[in-house]
This record gives C-alpha cells, structure tokens and sequence, in this order.
C-alpha cells in the first residue's frame, strides 16, 4: 500500500505546500496544521514517511488533505503519474512538520533513500522545517550542526518552542503550534523587495552626502516578511546591521544603484520603500580628493536623484500588486504623508515622525498608515513589532 486515493487534488488552488510528515509523537499535530492550512484555502499534498505513518494513518491525513498521500520512492503508479522530482516541485513551498532528527541529518548531508529526503533535495522550492525531537536530541551537537549547515542551505525553520515534553523531559523540542506554522508560510510564493537603510553620494573618492537612517525598521520589515515566507529581496544602503535570516541583501550605495537593483528585484509581488533615499546627489563627482586651498571651499552642484518610489509606483506590467512608501517627516505628518501618497501613486504610505529623536536609528517608531482607504495610527511600539504588523497586513493585502 502506497498511497490513497481521494483527491481534488491541489492544481488550480493559488498556494500549494507539500507537506513532509516524519516520524514523531508531534506527527498528530500535522493533521490539524492540515487542516488549518485547507481551511485557508491552501492546497495540502502530503508526503508520509515510513515512520511517520506509525503514528498517523495515512487515511487520516488524505481525508484532510483531500489529496492521495506519498508514501513509496518506488511506487511505479505514482511515478508515471508524477514523479519524484514532479512531486518535489509540485507546491509553492516544501513544509517538513515534524521535522524529525533524522530526516534533518538526512537533508543536511543530501541523503535520499526515500521519498521525502529523496524530495528534499530534488526540490527547488523553499523548505520550512517545523522540527520536534527530544530535548536531547535537538541538544545533540550533531543536530545543531545539521541545523546550521540546514540554514546556510537557505532552509528556514519554526520553533521548537520550549515547554514539557511527550518523553517527560523538559526544554526546547516541541513542534511549533500549527496557527504559527501556518502564519510562517502566509506569504510562500510571493516576491518582495525591500529598500532600506541610507544612501552614500559620493562627493569625491572619500566624501559621501549620506543621512542618519541605521536602516533598523528596513531591516527588520525585511525579516518579518520573510518569517511569514515570502522570497525577500533586501537592497540596501550602507548599514552596520546583519542580514535578516532567509533573505536575499544586495548592497548599494547610491541612488541611482538602489534603483537598478531595485528593478532587478522585479518581478515582485510587493515592494516596501524603507530606504532614506537621498534626493539630490553632487553633480560632477570630483575625481581626487579635494583640498583646502587659498581658493576657499569648493561649491558643490546638486542635481535630482531618481525617484525609485514614483518609479516603482508607475503604472505598467512591471509594477507590483501593492506599492508601499515610507515618509519620513517633521511635520504636518499626516497632510504630508496624504500629499505623498497622491503624488507617488503608491498603495500606502507608513509616515513617521523623525522630529522626534528616538525614531532616526532607535528601536522604536510611532507610524501612521495611509492608504485609500484611510489613516491608521500605531502608537509607539518597538520597530520589530511595526515590522510585524505591517508584514501581516501586507499578506492580508496580497492574499
Ligand atoms: C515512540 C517514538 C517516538 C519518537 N519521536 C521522535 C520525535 O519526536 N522526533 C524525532 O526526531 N524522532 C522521534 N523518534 C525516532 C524516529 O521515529 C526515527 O528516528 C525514525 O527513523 C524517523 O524516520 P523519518 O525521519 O523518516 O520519519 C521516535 C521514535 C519512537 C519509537
């Protein structure tokens, strides 16, 4: 017995995940975190490991999934249907949950003697690994290096979260709730690109025209939305900050280098303008450093950098689904905020107010939302938190 047949199946739903199932106690919450995931419209094709099906049946798992469940590298139905490598790249995203110690090691050192490691390093979708194993076992050094080697590899991981365990033990292990798996893969499939941080102008070959953004609130808008799965790329201005886990950085410098990569970053789904962009750059950029001399200062000509939001904002094919601005401002926010938002043609502007001191390079941010619809305001809070919410609203807005 290889697989049982019921499905709709998940061509034709607009996310698909395939869903590994390993051999752990945890195994039962994969049903429910199906079941969730077909509730939000997902589409669900499982893959049950030979341990996995110890502890759920697969006859449980396809009447959630409403799709047969894979069991056998070598079933030769399966394959002339769909193929290993058909199957691996059959879904959006690849969700192992539980991820157990074993199919972890496997996946690190491209093992593949059956099908879900066999699909894991087939695939050339991303993979989210929820694992749950015993506190010891996570604890080994062995599973830490596989973690590490796993995350270098691009796959991003849930949890464990901490708390009592089926075995007795107490500590890190226990397989994250499926609500927070589900949540980390509400973006799957989608591309954003993020600008943030300063931009550097250059005066000469060791002056630059730049300004106090650290690119924080960038930054961490770029890490939150890669935890709800999207694929991010981050272009960034000259900032001392480590790149989030799970996304992509492109480093620039200038203007007129964050719009090129930029636009390289499309197509996108979304784009989130961060980026304290600088509006005028030097004219001639002086080949040698300049000296002081009888002849005084020198006189620096500015001229119009580009507009990447107004560009990004324009409509064509290129543009993405939702366009979102940041205005820094230090006062009238709010009339200034609705100003920019008509001029730019953007979806929304997130407005805050850098008179105040704490903003520019602290970690906190007070923002208002302003969209077609309205203005928000979101008090004070720590800029992670304003990255969460609006990552969250984004998916809302792209779902
Ligand atoms: C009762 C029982 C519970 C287990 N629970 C876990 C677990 O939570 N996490 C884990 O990594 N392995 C657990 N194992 C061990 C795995 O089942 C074993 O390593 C198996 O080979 C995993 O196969 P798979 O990775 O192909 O699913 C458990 C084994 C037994 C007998």
């Amino acid at each position: 017995m290889s697989r049982i047949e019921l499905g709709k199946g998940i061509a034709g739903l607009s996310k698909r995940v395939l869903l590994i199932v390993g051999g752990g106690v945890a195994a039962y919450k994969a049903l429910e975190l199906t079941r969730l995931l077909r509730k939000a419209g997902v589409g669900v094709r499982p893959i049950l490991t030979r341990a996995g099906a110890q502890f759920v049946t697969p006859l449980s798992l396809s009447a959630l999934a409403e799709d047969k469940v894979y069991q056998d590298l070598f079933s030769l139905t399966d394959e002339s249907e769909m193929g290993h490598i058909e199957l691996s790249r059959s879904a959006d995203l690849v969700v192992v949950a539980p991820a157990t110690a074993d199919l972890m090691a496997k996946a690190a050192n491209g093992l593949a003697d059956d099908l879900a490691s066999t699909t894991l390093l087939a695939t050339d979708k991303p993979v989210l690994m929820a694992p749950a194993m015993n506190v010891r076992m996570w604890l080994n050094p062995a599973t830490q290096r596989n973690l590490k080697t796993l995350q270098d590899d691009g796959v991003r991981f849930i949890g464990p979260g901490e708390g009592p365990m089926a075995c007795g033990e107490f500590g890190p292990g226990r397989l994250a709730e499926p609500p927070a798996i589900c949540e980390a893969i509400m973006l799957a499939g989608k591309r954003v690109v993020v600008t943030a941080g300063p931009t550097a102008e250059p005066i000469d070959p060791v002056r630059v025209l730049t300004n106090r953004s650290s690119g924080k609130q960038g930054y961490a808008i770029a890490g939150a939305l890669a935890e709800l799965g999207a694929e991010v790329t981050l272009v960034s201005g000259p900032t001392a900050l480590p790149a989030p886990i799970g996304v992509k950085r492109v480093w620039v410098e200038t203007a007129v280098d964050m719009l090129e990569a930029t636009k390289a970053a499309l197509p996108a789904d979304a784009a989130v303008c961060v980026a304290a962009v600088a509006d005028w750059r030097v004219d001639q950029v002086f080949g040698l450093k300049l000296k002081k001399g009888k002849d005084g200062p020198p006189t620096l000509t500015l001229v119009e950098n580009p507009d990447i939001l107004a560009t990004l904002s324009a409509s064509g094919p290129a543009r993405p689904k939702l366009v979102v601005g940041f205005a820094a401002e230090t006062d009238n926010i709010e009339a200034n905020a609705k100003a920019k938002l008509a001029r730019k043609g953007c979806d929304w502007i997130v407005a805050n107010d850098v008179a105040d001191a704490w903003v520019m390079g602290g970690d906190e941010n007070a923002v208002l939302l302003v969209t077609k619809a309205g203005v928000d305001r979101w008090e004070r809070a720590a800029k992670t938190d304003v990255a969460r919410r609006l990552a969250l609203k984004i998916a809302e807005a792209l779902a």
